[in-house]
């Protein structure tokens, strides 16, 4: 059976002090009611080691938000996958389309940073999803295919257990705007059909896709309700404990 996720994604927000104080609360909310699934939660890398630490005996994971495309060096600002893991992090998030718009994050740069990721021992929620114009050309299922060929489809099948997809419409993240559960599950069945093509049927159906897009706790118990809908990486609604616990109860 696949891993059931709730994943947070907090962005660029939360000093370290408002961080360390939303990881206790979560850490103390899920210590009294065990959830139904895993949890990760993503945080800036100022905040991974002290709550890496912090996390360290309870059931929520840590993951980066991003890693460098280099192993190490004079490259000024830049935080590698070595130094991810070696904060206690387990986990870090590539591909998210903020990064590919705002960083101008190609495919080519994304696959470097998914081998240096796994390399060091770090697993890897991987972003995918088409912009609402592409939406709108009915590219979605292109797009998505050529991301994944372009960055993730060329690890061995023992690298790709450490994978995790996330499928995000740009249109549906921060706007309000979700797919509906039929859109979501639709594409989400597409992927793993892709999972399958490349890795076996076997692998694909082990596979977690996470859906990401304005996820909150009143739409997520219908969308992880979809067979190939496994779960969620949450933007917005992962800044409050309570509206990130209400997605993560929609697994009980
Ligand atoms: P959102 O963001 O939940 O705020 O729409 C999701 C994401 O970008 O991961």
């Amino acid at each position: 059976m696949r891993k059931k996720i709730v994943a947070g994604n907090w962005k660029m927000n939360k000093t370290l002090q408002e961080g360390v104080a939303l990881a206790t609360e979560l850490k103390d909310i899920l210590a009294a009611e065990k959830p139904n699934c895993e949890v990760i939660i993503g945080t800036p890398f100022i905040h991974l080691a002290t709550v890496s630490e912090l996390l360290k005996d309870s059931i929520i994971a840590v993951s980066a938000e991003n890693c460098a495309d280099k192993e190490s060096g004079a490259y000024t600002g830049e935080v590698s996958a070595a130094m991810v893991k070696s904060t206690g992090a387990e986990y870090v998030i590539l591909g998210h389309s903020e990064r590919r718009e705002y960083y101008n994050e190609t495919p080519e740069i994304l696959k470097e940073k998914v081998d240096l990721a796994l390399a060091n021992g770090l697993k890897v929620i991987f972003c995918i999803g088409e912009s609402l114009e592409q939406r709108e050309a009915n590219q979605q299922e292109a797009v998505c295919k050529a991301e994944l060929a372009g960055s993730v489809f060329h690890l061995t099948p023992e690298q790709w257990k450490n994978i995790v997809i996330a499928y995000e419409p740009i249109w549906a993240i921060g706007t309000g705007k979700t797919a509906t559960a039929e859109q979501a599950e639709e594409i989400h069945a597409f992927i793993r059909k892709c999972v399958a093509d490349v890795y076996g049927a076997q692998i694909a159906d082990e596979t977690s896709i996470l859906y990401g897009g304005s996820c909150k706790a009143s739409n997520a118990p219908e969308l992880f309700g979809k067979p190939d809908i496994d779960g969620g990486l949450i933007g917005g609604a992962s800044l409050k404990a309570p509206d990130f616990k209400g997605i993560i109860d929609a697994w009980k």
